[in-house]
């Protein structure tokens, strides 16, 4: 293989991994077994972000996890964003904040028929879209 051919191959092995590492496009679903329930019905606060020691850091591996396979690919990864979607860091951890959320999670982004942002919750439960709301939050307060 000639030098040309070996740096074209290099490149795509780079991009189809960068593609991956964006995770899948179909919204995964997320294993929620190891952390609280909370049940089918909405609540309004995040009910994780009080918790500590083990527990929340399961929530946390989880919300991580959770976040990397559905919303990374847009809102960045590490939560941080490369300017496709807002930085969801800088929602505040807090009531208000959580209702934003909630909302969106929920209705998705969609502008005349085009989906900017798929509806979660018809892929996620709210154990999962939580967990990533919790995890979100610790990447804030490193920021
Ligand atoms: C296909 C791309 C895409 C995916 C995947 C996606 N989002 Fe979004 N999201 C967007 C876009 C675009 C907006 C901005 C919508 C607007 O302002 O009209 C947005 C907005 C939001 C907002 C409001 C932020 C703000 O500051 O206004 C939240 C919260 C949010 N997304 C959460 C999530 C979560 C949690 C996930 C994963 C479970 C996710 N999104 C997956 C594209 C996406």
């Amino acid at each position: 293989m000639n030098l040309t051919k070996k740096l074209s191959l290099a490149s795509l092995l780079f991009v189809s991994s960068a593609v991956m590492a964006h995770g899948p496009v179909t919204p995964q679903s997320i294993d929620t077994s190891t952390i609280p329930a909370i049940g089918e019905e909405w609540v309004d606060e995040n009910p994780y972000r009080e918790l500590a020691g083990d527990v929340k850091a399961e929530i946390d591996r989880v919300g991580a996890s959770a976040y990397n396979q559905n919303c990374a690919r847009c809102h960045g990864l590490d939560a941080i964003s490369g300017g496709i979607a807002p930085d969801l860091r800088e929602l505040p951890a807090d009531y208000d904040g959580d209702e934003w959320y909630i909302y969106r999670v929920q209705n998705g982004a969609v502008r005349n028929g085009a989906v900017y942002m798929p509806k979660m919750t018809e892929h996620l439960n709210q154990e999962a879209l939580w967990a990533i709301r919790s995890w979100i939050e610790t990447r804030a307060e490193q920021m």
